[in-house]
């Protein structure tokens, strides 16, 4: 298993290139399923989880090809073949559930693995499930796999409310809908980015859905759906993770492709923070100016509120805060396994239930460490940057799912950072 060892200390100058979002293309890359016709999805980020999801479609007869090394990829759901997502496949990754919708939806059935994915808490599926209910579907769960069937004239229109705000069973509640026979109303559905982009995706290809990035959203079932190009969404979480690097060790980073609209409430934890941010004709620009940050408090909150995919990375920074910082995590239990990790480096951390209580030392000492989930890796390779010293991360196989090229883009603006390959 490969790792990384960051030496820190070195303030950062220069550009970092935001890819395309992960979370956004791994609901899209399902959304071929829908038609016959080819999706091209352009600006796609280069990652294993993209490649799980690749694996995946295949097995289900798609074809996937990644052209100009990854960043486009051509895929086809014409010769479906297959409606089972196995568990080999789908334990890598939970948002294989995304498969579950749109294989209902053109097929009239789907047998999907219950997922795996990151160790942050129980992450049931029954959001997903219930919306699959309310337009028609019949499921069972047997044997670790949940088996869907549509009703004999197709799935059918559904006024559903969530009763809980779910990223993905939004996404898969939303594709389902477009092939569905009638019209959908999906209350208290998630606005994050990703669901905007998927919803333009999909009207590229045909579908009528008007509401997206708000809490209702409507979809008027069509016969089918056709070919299109799409080009994915920025990353806001790669974005939120490098405008922090500077943040944390000093320096002036320019993130090419950012748009403050998909950071604005972690940009405003970093504004009280101390840390400058500003919008520029390519992207944002963060600068620290020299002295301690200040401490913030922080709770993880649905979209537009601050994302719990960034508060393990937040954490980071606020390790060295002149004061004591509050993160309070609602979105998922058991997130904070990156807290004992951070301890080893020297971080003054108490965590009670879903919050943290951090009070900032004036600096943290390089450390060995474990990667325990995708956001936590990279939270410590954000510390070790700011670090007395070598840190050396190690399971970096979990940060290779989510952040591509992470030492390139790193060492580029100064970082001293480098990938240890393990056997
Ligand atoms: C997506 C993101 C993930 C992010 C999360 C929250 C992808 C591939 N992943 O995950 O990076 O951290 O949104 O922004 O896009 N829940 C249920 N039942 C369900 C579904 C969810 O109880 O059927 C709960 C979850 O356990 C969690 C909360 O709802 O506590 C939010 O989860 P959800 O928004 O569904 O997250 P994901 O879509 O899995």
């Amino acid at each position: 298993m490969d790792s990384i060892i960051v030496t820190g200390g070195s303030p950062l100058h220069g550009q970092i290139p935001i890819a395309g979002a992960k979370n956004a293309c791994l609901a899209v890359m399902p959304a071929a399923l829908l038609s016959e016709e080819p999706l091209t999805l352009t600006n796609a980020p280069r990652l294993s989880d993209i490649r799980t999801m690749t694996e995946l479609l295949q097995s289900l007869g798609a074809e996937v090809t990644h052209l100009q090394s990854g960043q486009v990829l051509a895929l086809s759901g014409h010769d479906l073949n297959n409606v089972t997502a196995d568990y080999e496949i789908v334990r890598k990754m939970r948002a294989s559930i995304l498969v579950l919708g749109p294989l209902l939806a053109r097929a009239g059935r789907a047998v999907v693995s219950l997922p795996g994915g990151c160790a942050i808490g129980a992450r049931p599926v029954d959001l997903h499930l219930r919306a699959l209910e309310a337009m028609g579907a019949e499921l069972d769960l047997r044997e670790g796999y949940v088996h869907a069937k549509a009703p004999p004239g197709g799935l059918h229109g559904a006024e559903f409310e969530f009763p809980m705000v779910s990223v993905g069973a939004t996404e898969n509640a939303l594709m389902a809908a477009t092939l569905a026979k009638g019209t959908t109303v999906l209350k208290n559905a998630a606005r994050e980015p990703e669901i905007v982009d998927l919803a333009q995706c999909l009207r590229q290809m045909g579908a009528k859905i008007e509401g997206e990035g708000t809490s209702t959203i409507t979809i008027e079932g069509t016969d089918r759906l056709h070919g299109a190009t799409h080009p994915v969404v920025v990353d806001r979480i790669e974005l939120g993770t490098y405008m922090l690097a500077p943040a944390i060790c000093g320096g002036e980073v320019e993130c090419l492709g950012g748009r403050m609209e998909l950071v604005g409430s972690f940009c405003e934890k970093l504004d009280a923070a101390g840390i400058h941010v500003e919008e520029t004709e390519r992207g944002l620009k963060v600068a620290r100016r020299n002295g301690r940050v200040n401490a913030v408090n922080v709770v993880t909150e649905p979209f537009p509120g601050f994302p719990t995919d960034l508060q393990a990375q937040m954490m980071a920074l606020l390790c060295t805060a002149e004061g004591t910082s509050v993160l309070e995590e609602r979105i998922f239990e058991n997130r904070f396994m990156h807290a004992p990790e951070l301890m080893r480096m020297g971080a003054s951390i108490e965590v009670h239930g879903g919050t943290a209580t951090v009070t900032g030392v004036e600096r943290l000492k390089g450390a060995r460490v474990m990667a325990t989930d995708l956001r936590a890796s990279v939270s410590l390779i954000l510390a070790g940057l700011a670090a007395e010293g070598e840190t050396l991360v190690s399971r970096v196989y979990h940060l290779d799912r989510g952040y591509e090229r992470v030492e390139e883009k790193l060492s580029a603006v100064g970082a001293t950072i480098e990938r240890v390959k393990g056997e």
